[in-house]
């Protein structure tokens, strides 16, 4: 990587291809959501070296749950024995590790390991390597104006409190992502060009690099290409420069 280049704090990728890519080998669907693995290790090595701060990726949305039954159970148990194999890899790395999404879904052995490793991880700081896992852009807005309503509604003067509220940067502190930058960059693979419901508050002002490889194709040397994709645009903000 060029030094000289503008380097994104917070890189997100919507991991897109997987059943497509087997497909195209005569294979079953899943066998291309195990070699998606392989991308992942990559992204995040590339990114570490980069010098990004918060690589985050879509994993499963919540529309995903309507998948065939056997996909999603099949996802679940590969998210389970990633996060057993890569603990040391985390570590040895200096990654901190964070799942964010609809906890209440998730089966309580898969969030057991989630946790532990989230409680293993906390005070490495490299990067950060957040995996939305049953999420989605709408819920977590739905969430966020609903915990906020509770919370608020609690108190006495509550209601005037939420009235007399001006700043947007104010609700974000209820969305899952909390603490968390923006992300500068939103790269998607597969060729497709939609968001499917991913970060529809926190990337108002994301950065889009669509890129058609399918994601178990997508390298270190995609990664950068992105970046450098990345550095040569202009990002106004809605401002005249
Ligand atoms: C992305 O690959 C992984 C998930 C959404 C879980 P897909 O499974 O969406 O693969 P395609 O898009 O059908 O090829
Ligand atoms: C988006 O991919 C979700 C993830 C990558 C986890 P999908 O494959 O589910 O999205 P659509 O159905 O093509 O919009
Ligand atoms: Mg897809």
């Amino acid at each position: 990587m060029d030094n000289n280049t503008k380097i994104p704090v917070h890189v997100s990728i919507i991991m897109d291809g997987n059943g497509r890519w087997a497909r195209e080998r005569g294979q079953e669907r899943v066998f291309g959501h195990k070699k998606g693995i392989g991308s992942v290790r990559a992204s995040l090595q590339a990114a570490a070296e980069a010098g990004v701060k918060y690589l985050s990726l879509y994993a499963f949305s919540e529309e995903n749950w309507n998948r065939p039954q056997e996909e999603v159970d099949y996802l679940m148990k590969l998210m389970f024995q990633a996060i057993s194999d890569e603990v040391e890899e985390l570590m040895r790395n200096g990654v901190r590790f964070r799942v964010l999404g609809n906890r209440a879904r998730l089966n309580p052995v898969l969030l057991d390991a989630i946790r532990s490793l989230e409680e293993t991880t906390r005070d490495n700081t490299t990067i950060d390597l957040i995996i939305f896992l049953s999420y989605s852009g709408r819920w977590d807005i739905f969430q966020a104006a609903r915990k906020m309503a509770l919370e608020y509604l609690s108190r006495p003067d509550g209601a005037a409190e939420i009235e007399a509220m001006n700043d947007p940067a104010l609700f974000s502190r209820y969305l899952v992502t909390d603490g968390i930058p923006d992300p500068d960059l939103i790269i998607r693979t597969s060729g497709e060009q939609r968001l499917s419901n991913y970060l529809l508050w926190q990337g108002a002002y994301s950065e889009f690099v669509f890129v058609d490889k399918m994601w178990p194709d997508f390298g270190k040397e995609d990664f950068f290409a992105a970046l450098s994709e990345f550095a040569s645009r202009d990002r106004r903000y809605g401002k005249v420069k």
